[in-house]
């Protein structure tokens, strides 16, 4: 369409949430539907990737579907569409990605494939349908995404353009908060489950260890899960009870208070070197992205530490934080108005990491033994190959980001 900046379909299944939105201009969401499976996987703890596959196939049409319906718009209407690419589930991914090219295809449509992390980064610059105009956030900016899958921190000196400053050497910090949740018995996704119970908690007085990784901006929250595993079976040997991997057991009060506790280790962190970035790189703004950062206490303490340094924080409302097709059409219009193009070979990367320039060496300490070496090389080599016969591979340009 002209007279007007391009309008994109986004489709996103990378993981539990089959996502369709429209976005013009890679800010203003038209309309998006977002269909959780968080009711599916609550039996299992965790996400089941096979269920999960099959319900994007079960749910992206009727999404597509009414996203076109309240927009009022048709899909020749749409100038180009955008998909997740990766990093993600194989089988999720591969949903959505047949699903956009054979749309693209039908309707003669260009199409870009999208990094997932990329989108969470690019949530803060969206604007609900009825949000009054802003200005989106300025560069330089230090930008933290914490999500179920990756926690990292990265400087942003101009669109696309990344520079890695750290990132979980272990778990992710929602990660951390869903296996904490199973520890304490509250079920499954444990982060807003950790933070409903911490609001009830009474004391404030459970303190569970924080990793500081000395001065660098990575994080690790693998030791912290471990302390609270131990804590639990601690108290409930103390109070002869049964020590599962059930700690419901404990009292409601007291898996209350380790809730409180468990949340503060966490957002301690994130919040402390997000700040401590934000002064060291001399940011103008700061973001947050990502599930974890639909967390009250993190939004808060990170509120407080920007406003005191005369900053604007640029944070996602809770529903743009957690997986979902908009933040896709924000990050795929950059991709789209720079000219990059996938063509019908565009392939699921499961572990495409948000910036690795062609030919630098990877920085990411990967797992040195086990089945998870073998996985991650497995995924790496896919990965190679899928660069290898892209075109346009926005990851593999050497002229953006830093190394990774
Ligand atoms: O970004 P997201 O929707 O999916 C991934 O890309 O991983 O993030 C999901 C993660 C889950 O681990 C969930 O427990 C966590 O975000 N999460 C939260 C909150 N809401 C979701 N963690 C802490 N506090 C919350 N309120
Ligand atoms: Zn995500």
């Amino acid at each position: 369409m002209s007279g007007r900046e391009p309008l994109l379909l986004a489709i996103e299944s990378s993981c539990d949430e089959t996502g369709v939105a429209l976005v013009v201009g890679g800010r203003r969401i038209l309309a998006q539907a977002v269909a959780s499976q968080i009711a599916l996987h609550a039996p299992a703890g965790g996400i089941v990737p096979e269920l999960a596959a099959r319900a994007h196939l079960r749910w992206i049409v009727p999404a597509l579907a009414e996203v076109l319906e309240v927009a009022g718009v048709t899909i020749p209407e749409v100038d180009g569409i955008a998909v997740t690419a990766g990093p993600g589930l194989a089988g999720s991914l591969l949903v959505g990605i047949a699903f956009a090219k054979t749309l693209a295809w039908a309707h003669g449509l260009p199409l870009v494939g999208v990094n997932h992390l990329e989108g969470h980064l690019y949530a803060a610059w969206l604007l609900d349908p009825d949000e009054p105009e802003r200005p989106g956030p300025p560069f330089p900016l230090v930008a933290l995404v914490a999500s179920g899958g990756h926690t990292f921190l990265v400087e942003m000196r101009d669109h696309l353009a990344y520079r890695l400053l750290g990132e979980t050497v272990d778990d992710a910090a929602g990660e951390a908060f869903d296996k904490a949740g199973r520890l304490l018995g509250l079920g499954y996704p444990g982060g807003p489950a950790i933070a409903a119970a911490a609001t009830g908690a009474l004391r404030h007085d459970a303190v569970l260890p924080r990793a500081w990784m000395g001065d660098s901006y990575d994080f690790s929250f693998s030791g912290l899960k471990t302390a609270l595993r131990r804590q639990v079976e601690g108290e409930l040997a103390t109070a002869g009870r049964p020590g599962n991997e059930a700690g419901g057991r404990l009292d409601t009060s007291r898996v209350s208070e380790l809730a409180w506790g468990f949340q503060e280790a966490v957002v301690d962190v994130l919040a402390a070197k997000t700040l401590r970035a934000a002064d060291e790189t001399g940011a103008a703004a700061v973001v947050l992205g990502g599930g974890v950062a639909s967390n009250q206490a993190l939004r808060a303490r990170i509120a407080a530490g920007v406003a005191a340094r005369g900053l604007p924080l640029f944070v996602p409302r809770p529903g743009l934080c957690t997986d979902n097709a908009a933040m896709i059409g924000a990050a795929g219009w950059h991709r789209f108005v720079a000219g990059e193009r996938a063509t019908s070979d565009l392939a699921a990367r499961p572990a495409w990491p948000l910036i690795r320039p062609a030919g630098a060496p990877a920085t990411r300490r990967p797992p040195r033994r086990g089945t998870a070496a073998r996985a991650y090389e497995t995924a790496l080599a896919a990965e190679r190959d899928a660069a290898g016969n892209a075109t346009g591979d926005p990851i593999a340009s050497p002229t953006r980001g830093g190394a990774r």
